[in-house]
């Protein structure tokens, strides 16, 4: 992420990577049952939060995003290698990139994680030249793939009754996407 100069600014808000100190003002949302419904991993205190926030040897990036000087939410972004044939793999390593994102409810409905996520889309592309993002999220989280269509990302996969929810019952999933030759989108 070194090619970066953070902060990141956009019409309302900035972007910059977590530091230790924000740990309780993530906690504050991300504890909130409306918020964990539809993530993969939820944590159930603040001490397993602070772990995996400050796990070095993930290579996820966490982009706080704040709202006059208060973080307001967050957005992962975490390298993965792109599938491919087995004897060409070394040239699919940590070209694409996941997207995951997640905000304070009191924030929700302005816009603010539409403006944010189109800019780590944009740094993404431009500044780590990943030739590929994609995001997925449960099918019911609407939320989610309404965010992925307003910044217009393309909807690759709706699988059918494929991924386990907390609650016991099978969700069926969307992929979007979208390629650095596609970005920005018109
Ligand atoms: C997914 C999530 C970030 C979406 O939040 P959101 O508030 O819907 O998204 P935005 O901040 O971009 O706001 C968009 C809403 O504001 C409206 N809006 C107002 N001003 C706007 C502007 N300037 N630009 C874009 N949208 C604007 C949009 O119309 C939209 O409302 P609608 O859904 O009623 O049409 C949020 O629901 C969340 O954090 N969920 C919990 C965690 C989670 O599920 N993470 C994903 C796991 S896969």
């Amino acid at each position: 992420m070194t090619s970066i100069a953070w902060p990141v600014r956009t019409e309302r808000l900035v972007l910059r990577p977590y530091e230790s100190g924000d740990l309780d003002a993530l906690w504050a949302y991300e504890r909130l049952p409306e918020v964990q419904q539809w993530l993969g991993w939820a944590p159930k205190t603040a001490d397993e939060l602070r772990t995996a926030m400050d796990d070095e040897a993930s290579a996820t990036t966490h982009v706080m995003v704040l709202l006059d000087s208060m973080i307001i939410g967050h957005i992962m972004i975490m390298p993965r290698d792109s599938w491919s044939q087995a004897d060409v793999a070394d040239r699919a390593k940590g070209l694409e990139a996941e997207l995951g994102w997640m905000f304070h409810p009191e924030h929700s409905g302005r816009g603010f994680a539409t403006e944010a996520v189109r800019a780590v889309l944009g740094l993404c592309f431009e500044a780590l030249r990943f030739r590929r993002v994609h995001a997925g999220c449960f099918a019911d989280n609407a939320a989610s793939w309404r965010l992925m269509e307003r910044l217009g990302m393309r909807r690759e996969e709706h699988s059918r009754a494929t991924a386990l929810h907390r609650d016991g019952t099978w969700h069926d999933g969307l992929t979007y996407a979208l390629l650095r030759e596609e970005w920005p989108p018109r």
